[in-house]
């Protein structure tokens, strides 16, 4: 798959809440080949260490006007220094990297949690878009880690939410409202992205339910080419590079999360 170096644009950037914030880029070239599940890797500096690329998951694209957006939480010198990038600056952007989703279920379900929620973001407009409206389940810490549901609201059939301290939706993690779902909503493909003891607790059940089920992995990367190895964990029967052979794989041929 043809992968570009673009030197983008910033258009703007959004707080969505206390440490998590959307960047809109100008990368024509990119936002005509991503898919949902892909990624990209962004050089947040070319001034200041850290030098290495910061791989972040595709929210959103805009084909039309050759844009894609970039949800990221604040938790280290590298994305602190992309929260201050302002509207015109320009940044070395690498995509679309990586293997995407399987697109094809007829009644999916979403199930994320924290940043994991943007490549599933991406993964329901492009349903929506073929007349498919998934259902999406949430789980977050608090309310404010849920302010994902102002961007699901308009793409999504139905929308459950939960929280480790029942301050929005149902009190503990998605396991509090997932067997319910599958036991009553008749999902025929299911698309986890988030913690990795989410993931693993969620494709276990979903596998049990006789469901397919797709796993996006988060890992840290340092090259996002296959080059480096930062980012190999087990798979069935041999080692696995999240950043080439994945991050989406089928929840069958990951043994190590
Ligand atoms: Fe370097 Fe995957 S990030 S091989």
């Amino acid at each position: 798959m043809t992968k570009y170096v673009e030197e983008a644009r910033v258009i703007g950037q959004r707080v969505l809440n206390r440490a998590t914030k959307q960047i809109d880029l100008i990368a024509p070239r990119i936002a005509a080949e991503a898919v949902p599940g892909q990624f990209v890797n962004v050089q947040v500096s070319r001034r200041t260490a850290p030098l290495l690329r910061r791989p972040l998951g595709i929210a959103w694209v805009d084909k039309q006007h050759g844009a894609i957006s970039l949800i990221y939480r604040i938790i280290g010198d590298a994305t602190k220094i992309l929260a201050d990038v302002c509207s015109g600056d320009v940044i070395s952007v690498v995509g679309p990297l990586g293997h995407g989703f399987d697109c094809s279920a007829k009644h999916p379900l979403l199930v994320g949690g924290g940043t994991g929620l943007a490549p599933l973001l991406y993964l329901a407009e492009s349903m929506e878009e073929e007349g498919i409206r998934p259902d999406v389940l949430m789980g977050g810490r608090t309310a404010d880690d849920l302010f994902w549901k102002d961007e699901y609201v308009n793409l999504v059939e139905r929308m459950g939410l939960t929280t480790d301290d029942g301050s929005l939706g149902t009190r503990g993690t998605v396991m509090a409202e997932l067997p319910l779902m599958l036991q009553r909503l008749h999902y025929d493909c299911v698309y986890v992205c988030g913690p990795a003891p989410m993931m693993k607790a969620v494709s276990a059940a979903v596998t049990e339910a006789g469901i397919k089920c797709q796993v996006s992995l988060e890992r840290y990367m340092a090259c996002g080419l296959g080059a480096c190895l930062s980012c190999s964990c087990q798979g069935v029967g041999k080692r696995i590079k999240v950043c080439q052979d994945g991050p989406v794989f089928w929840a069958g041929e990951v043994t190590e999360w």
